[in-house]
Formats: C-alpha cells, sequence, structure tokens
C-alpha cells in the first residue's frame, strides 16, 4: 500500500510515557485505593453484579509484582465508532506486553465484539504494528457494535478465549461497550472463567468522563479536526458574506464536540442540546431565536453567519423526545406489525395510529425526510441513529420559513440564504494528535499494568492531564462504579451513565458569557490544522473545554 509522508513519518513518533510509568516494568505495581460505589441505583446495579461491585479504585505506584513478568496470552477488540488514537491502545499494550514478557502474545479479536464469538483474529506482530503506530482509524482489527448480552455469548467466549489460553481481553470502546465489558467481567466472575476484562475509554463524542476519566480519547483529535474546517467556513462565509452556515456534528447525545468547537471557533450560534432541555424548548422557539440573531445581523448589513447544532439535539427537545420515547417503545412492541408496512404512507399511518395524540400531532407536522430518518433502525444498543437524522436541514429550512413570516408582517430580515453541512465521520480517523497519541499509548501501557496485578472489570484510568505528560497519573477504576439503570429498548438495563454538558460547568460558563457578542458582532477564530511539530503550546495543546474544567 502507498502511504502518505506524513504517515510514514508519524510511525517514528516516540509517544511520551508519565514518569509513573516511565520505570522499569516490573517495578511498577497497582495498589488499592478507596472503594466504590455506582453512580445510581446502587441496590440493583449491586444485585446484578454481585461479584465485580464496589471493588477498589487502584493507583499506580512503586513495588515489585509478583506476577507481572508472567507469560500471558491477551486479547484486544476496538469496540463501537472509530476514534482518533485507537492503534495507539494496541500499540501501548503490546509494547508494555513485550517489556514484561517478550513470549507473551497479543490477539486482535476482528471486527468488534463479534470477533470473539465468531473466532475470527489476528495476531498482533511488531511488524504488523510498525504500519499503523501514530496512525487514525481502527483499520488494524476492524470495529462492530455487537451487543454480549446472551448467556450463550458469554459461553461462546469463554470457550474461544480458552481455546487460545487467553487470560485477558481488553475492550477500548465508548459507554455502551465499557458497559458490554462490564457484564462480561461479572460473567467471567461468577463462573470462575479465569478470563480477566479490562476497558479503556473511547469515543469523539466525551460523554465517558467523571473524576478518573477525564477525557475520552478521540475528542481531542476530532474536534481540532470539526473546528479546523468550521474556521475555515468562518473564513468563507466572512469573505463572500452570503450564505448562514447550518454545521451539525457528531456527538450523539452530549453537546461535547458542539461546545468545544464553539469555544475554539466563535461561532453566531451554537446550540446545546442540555440548555434547551433544561429551558423545555420547543422546536419553534429554538427556530425563532435563531430567526432572531440571523435578523439582527441584517440590521448590520451581515447576511451571513454560522450556526453549530450538535447532533443529538431532536432527543432534547421535549416534545420531540417524547415522541422518539414513543417511536423507540412502538418500534420494539410492535416490530412484526411494523414490518408487514411496505410504503412509507402505510408506516406513516401505522405510526400515527398508535402513538399518543400529542406525538401523533408532532410527527405530522414533520417534513417526510425526518419522519423517515426518525423511523430508521435502532442500533443493537438501542439508540437512535441521530447521525442519520438532519437536524441541520430542518432548522435551516425552519429558520428559512420563520424569517417570510416576519418579512410578511413588516419586520427587516435581510436576504438568507444557507448552506448545511454535516462534520462527523470526517474526524473520527484523522491522525491523532499529541495528546491524543500520547494518552491512548498510556491507556494501553497502563492496561497491561492492571491485568497483571490479577484486577477485572476495571477501566484504566490516565488522570491529571493538565499537568503535562510528565506529571500524569495512572491507574484504574471499577466500571461498575459508573452504572446506572436506563430504559433501553422498553425494558430496564444497566448502562453507563453518558456525561452530558454540566451547564454549571467553566467550559459551558464561558460560554455563555461570551455568546451574545459572538451572535451580534463577527467573532469568527480560526484554529487551523493539526500540528505535530513546533512550540510545545500549539503541538501538545488539549482542548479548551479540558483547560477550562482543570483551570484553578
Ligand atoms: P461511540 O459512542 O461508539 O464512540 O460512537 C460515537 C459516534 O461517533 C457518534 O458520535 C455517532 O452518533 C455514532 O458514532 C455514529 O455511528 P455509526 O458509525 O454506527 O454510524
Amino acid at each position: 500500500m502507498d502511504i502518505s509522508t506524513l504517515q510514514k513519518i508519524r510511525y517514528a513518533y516516540r509517544p511520551k510515557l508519565p514518569q509513573v510509568l516511565r520505570r522499569p516494568i516490573d517495578t511498577i505495581m497497582p495498589l488499592p485505593g478507596e472503594k466504590t460505589q455506582s453512580v445510581g441505583d446502587q441496590k440493583q446495579i449491586q444485585q446484578l453484579f454481585p461479584h465485580t461491585y464496589g471493588m477498589c479504585k487502584m493507583v499506580i505506584g512503586e513495588g515489585r509484582n509478583p506476577l507481572g513478568d508472567r507469560k500471558r496470552n491477551i486479547a484486544v477488540i476496538l469496540s463501537g465508532g472509530q476514534a482518533p488514537g485507537g492503534h495507539n491502545v494496541i500499540a501501548g499494550l503490546y509494547d508494555a506486553m513485550k517489556a514484561a514478557n517478550k513470549e507473551s502474545k497479543l490477539y486482535g479479536f476482528l471486527g468488534g465484539p463479534s470477533g470473539i464469538t465468531s473466532d475470527s483474529y489476528i495476531e498482533i506482530t511488531e511488524d504488523l504494528l510498525a504500519n499503523y503506530r501514530n496512525t487514525g482509524g481502527f483499520d488494524i482489527i476492524g470495529s462492530g457494535r455487537t451487543k454480549l448480552e446472551t448467556e450463550e455469548q458469554f459461553k461462546l467466549c469463554t470457550k474461544v478465549c480458552k481455546s487460545h489460553d487467553i487470560s485477558a481481553i481488553v475492550i477500548i470502546g465508548g459507554d455502551d461497550s465499557n458497559t458490554n465489558a462490564a457484564v462480561l467481567a461479572e460473567y467471567f466472575a461468577r463462573t470462575n472463567g479465569g478470563i480477566q476484562v479490562i476497558g479503556c475509554p473511547k469515543t469523539i463524542d466525551g460523554d465517558l468522563k467523571n473524576e478518573n476519566i477525564e477525557i475520552s480519547f478521540g475528542f481531542d483529535t476530532a474536534t481540532k479536526t470539526y473546528s479546523e474546517a468550521i474556521g475555515n467556513i468562518e473564513r468563507d462565509a466572512n469573505s463572500a458574506k452570503k450564505y448562514w452556515h447550518f454545521i451539525k456534528l457528531m456527538g450523539r447525545s452530549a453537546s461535547h464536540i458542539a461546545l468545544e468547537c464553539a469555544l475554539e471557533t466563535q461561532p453566531n450560534v451554537t446550540l446545546i442540546s442540555e440548555e434547551i432541555e433544561e429551558n423545555r424548548e420547543s422546536l419553534t422557539k429554538v427556530v425563532s431565536s435563531i430567526a432572531d440573531v440571523v435578523a439582527k445581523r441584517a440590521e448590520q448589513g451581515n447576511n451571513f453567519g454560522v450556526v453549530l447544532v450538535p447532533e443529538g439535539l431532536v432527543e432534547f427537545i421535549p416534545e420531540m423526545r417524547d415522541l422518539i420515547e414513543e417511536l423507540n417503545d412502538l418500534l420494539s412492541n410492535e416490530a412484526a406489525s411494523y414490518a408487514k408496512c411496505t410504503e412509507d404512507a402505510e408506516r406513516f399511518s401505522f405510526i400515527s395510529g398508535h402513538l399518543s395524540v400529542g406525538s401523533t400531532s408532532v410527527f405530522n407536522v414533520l417534513p417526510t425526510s425526518i419522519r423517515k430518518q426518525l423511523l430508521m433502525d435502532r442500533d443493537p444498543h438501542g439508540n437512535v441513529q441521530v447521525s442519520r437524522i438532519e437536524t441541520e436541514k430542518l432548522l435551516s429550512e425552519m429558520v428559512g420559513i420563520e424569517l417570510e413570516k416576519r418579512k410578511k408582517a413588516g419586520t427587516y430580515c435581510g436576504t438568507y440564504s444557507s448552506q448545511t453541512h454535516f462534520f462527523g465521520y470526517e474526524g473520527r480517523c484523522a491522525f491523532p494528535s499529541n495528546f491524543d497519541a500520547d494518552y491512548c499509548y498510556c491507556l494501553g501501557y497502563n492496561a497491561l499494568l492492571l491485568i497483571a496485578s490479577g484486577v477485572s472489570g476495571y477501566m484504566s484510568s490516565i488522570t491529571h492531564l493538565h499537568a503535562g505528560v510528565d506529571n500524569w497519573q495512572a491507574g484504574g477504576i471499577p466500571i461498575t462504579m459508573m452504572l446506572n439503570m436506563e430504559n433501553r429498548n422498553g425494558a430496564m438495563k444497566p448502562v453507563i451513565r453518558k456525561a452530558l454538558v454540566d451547564l454549571k460547568g467553566r467550559p459551558f460558563g464561558y460560554f455563555a458569557a461570551h455568546r451574545a457578542l459572538w451572535a451580534e458582532k463577527t467573532s469568527f477564530t480560526n484554529p487551523g490544522p493539526i500540528q505535530y511539530w513546533g512550540p510545545t503550546e500549539v503541538c501538545d495543546r488539549t482542548t479548551f473545554t479540558l483547560a477550562l474544567e482543570q483551570s484553578n
């Protein structure tokens, strides 16, 4: 395969390790810290996870681990959506394994969790890894979203792992995949399977975080990639002065990506789903607030601007959320009858006939394209596939209609012409920033130390990320401490609680304090592309979100 010059040079980048992980590997030892409990529904989570509930956090320190240099066969899977840095987690894990014992073997199950049950794998070797170090993508072994939940699947996992003498699995994934990891760890503990499970926090969405997981990997690179493109569009808008650009940004439920990109690029409007939900804003209200900004800027002769729209917005507008919840239950409970409908018109009338009066009227006024998108299949974890709902088009059209109404009523609104964009997949496989390259390598390296200490059902945790790589701390947290009960596909299930944008947090506070100015006065900033070489304040800079969250 031909490779780019950048790719060739990035292969040679040596990710930085913090001091605590830089010592000889046989002198590093995870030590038990404080005991934990789940973030919610403690009683139910304890009942569902009797063997892995309430374990202690682990803190990496100094010490001699008698089992540290044992020969091990370990497996790794990449699970869920791609995020820059996944290859480096595998590289860190591999290097730590080989540093501990050259005879150890790393198996990569192919295509996500289903690779374990179907026993499709490759052995990860130095030669193979050499073509993937510091590159984006998950293509070394592929990824998938299969949910592991049945006794049959778990038995197969045990059988396959035993057949390769695999004693530990590292699951690199987001909230749903790490929920999988917790369930699998509990199963192995209950059945004395002798197989450890360690998770690594991945997702560009940034919604897998807490005091021990300060950021999920990929968020840094993805937001920088989107911000570069948004900055370019802003410059284009300010040059041509004729379009309003509506840009939908990935992030599924949470608006962390939209917020971070807003802090980076200072667009005129950024919608934050969590705030819209808190204020119980209707779709009409959201549209009207954007139209207010368009009209205000038109008064100053500025018939252009940029609006950022978080991907999951529709699930946070109260009337839309009620509709989606009803649709989720309906499509799952009435799946057989619904499947008999063959035409769109038939489907729509089936749906309208089964929804509440309120949801029927919301559903019926939506454009046909959006109604179809709301009925698309849910993912295997029961999530609406929000990346396929064209909210940016819905909003740009509705704002146009609202402005026409205002014009007819005599209000000056200037000229309005819009363009729509969706940035999502463009950022998920970018070359990892130096931050993600280092962070991911450390997550993988640290995962081996947790395995060597014998724990299972833990997530690899690297903290103090504001303090520079040298001072990063390492440890592990029980995944059960992140669980609570939620309704999925009409049934209550244990799942990792998503971290949504904190409306009392500093990143949102900074944005809220500046947005009125950004709305009226063109204040665009163009952060430019990710830099890999050059001044450290440019190349190792992480996100505004992390910097603001960790500022004193
Ligand atoms: P993960 O939570 O698995 O990391 O995936 C996140 C994500 O990138 C979302 O932002 C997006 O809604 C979704 O994946 C898209 O999924 P798919 O790749 O299946 O289209």
